[in-house]
Formats: C-alpha cells, sequence, structure tokens
C-alpha cells in the first residue's frame, strides 16, 4: 500500500508516493538523495540518522515517512547558508576537532544545532544530558563539548577562544 505525502525539507517541498512502511530515513537518502544523513545503528540508538522535524529532534531511523507528512523537516544539508557558508556549528566541529571518521557528525552537528536554538547558553552538563543520544567511536566526546561550547559562544557574539 502506498501514500501520497508532501516534506518540507530544508524549505524545500517534494511530494511522493511511498509504502506506508517507508522509513523516514530511506526517504531521505534514496528517494530525496539527501544522504547527509547516516545510517547506524538503525534501532535508535546511535543517534547518526537525527533530523529535526518541526525543531524537533527524531531517530529518522525509527520514523515512517508518513508521520512527516506536511511537516518542516531540517537535515545536515539545510544547516549551512544559501551561499555554503557552514553554520557556527558545522565550523564549530571542524575548528576543535569534533570528529574524526565522520560518521556520527550529521547527527551531532544537527542535534547540538538544535540544542543551541532551545539553550543559548548550556552547560557543560546541559550538552552532556542533551547529546546523550548521539553516540561516537572516536572522538572521546571532549573535542565534541569543546565544539558545542564554541559554537555556543560565538552564537551569542562572544570571542571564542
Ligand atoms: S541509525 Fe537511527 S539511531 Fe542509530
Ligand atoms: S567521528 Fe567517528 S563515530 Fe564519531
Amino acid at each position: 500500500m502506498t501514500r501520497s505525502i508532501t516534506l518540507r525539507v530544508n524549505g524545500k517541498e517534494h511530494t511522493l508516493e511511498v509504502p506506508v512502511q517507508r522509513l523516514l530515513i530511506d526517504c531521505l537518502r534514496y528517494d530525496l538523495g539527501l544522504t547527509g544523513t547516516k545510517e547506524g545503528c538503525s534501532v535508535g540508538v546511535c543517534g547518526a540518522c537525527t533530523v529535526l522535524i518541526d525543531d524537533e529532534m527524531i531517530s529518522s531511523c525509527l520514523t515512517l515517512a508518513i508521520l512527516a507528512d506536511g511537516r518542516e523537516l531540517r537535515t545536515v544539508e539545510g544547516l549551512a547558508q544559501a551561499d555554503g557558508t557552514l553554520s557556527p556549528v558545522q565550523q564549530a566541529f571542524i575548528d576543535h576537532g569534533g570528529f574524526q571518521c565522520g560518521i556520527c557528525t550529521p547527527g551531532m552537528v544537527t542535534a547540538a544545532t538544535a540544542l543551541l536554538e532551545a539553550h543559548p547558553r548550556p552547560s557543560e552538563d546541559d550538552i552532556k544530558e542533551w547529546m546523550m543520544g548521539n553516540l561516537c567511536r572516536c572522538t572521546g566526546y571532549y573535542k565534541i563539548i569543546e565544539s558545542i561550547q564554541a559554537a555556543a559562544a560565538q552564537l551569542r557574539g562572544e570571542s571564542v577562544a
């Protein structure tokens, strides 16, 4: 059984016919070609597949595409500005070594973006708590926390160490 749905992804509207059991991650990656969102565990544990629906973080590996019908989605591809300038969070991950292999990075950056939109001045504990659903095998997390702190400071207009 299929259903026609309309997804607004990174400000662009897409109407497509999908099987009712199609997962959102597959819809994004295979139907829309947005391969920035990664699949790690496929069971809602690692956070690699994090996208924002109406500014809320969700695991796209657990979400049916039909449940995103008519809603506003943001993926990692939508975080940079139209001219390609990286967002403060993306740039901070580069500047502060917030990634190594990069498989977790789209989910991390997307989750961190949601954090800083909701909490412009997070403490280290706030960051750890918010990001606990995003797992990284490579960095040991300190660099990720540093990156988020630097992005937060920049977004507040403070000088970054
Ligand atoms: S791939 Fe979705 S949470 Fe791991
Ligand atoms: S940078 Fe490799 S898993 Fe996070």
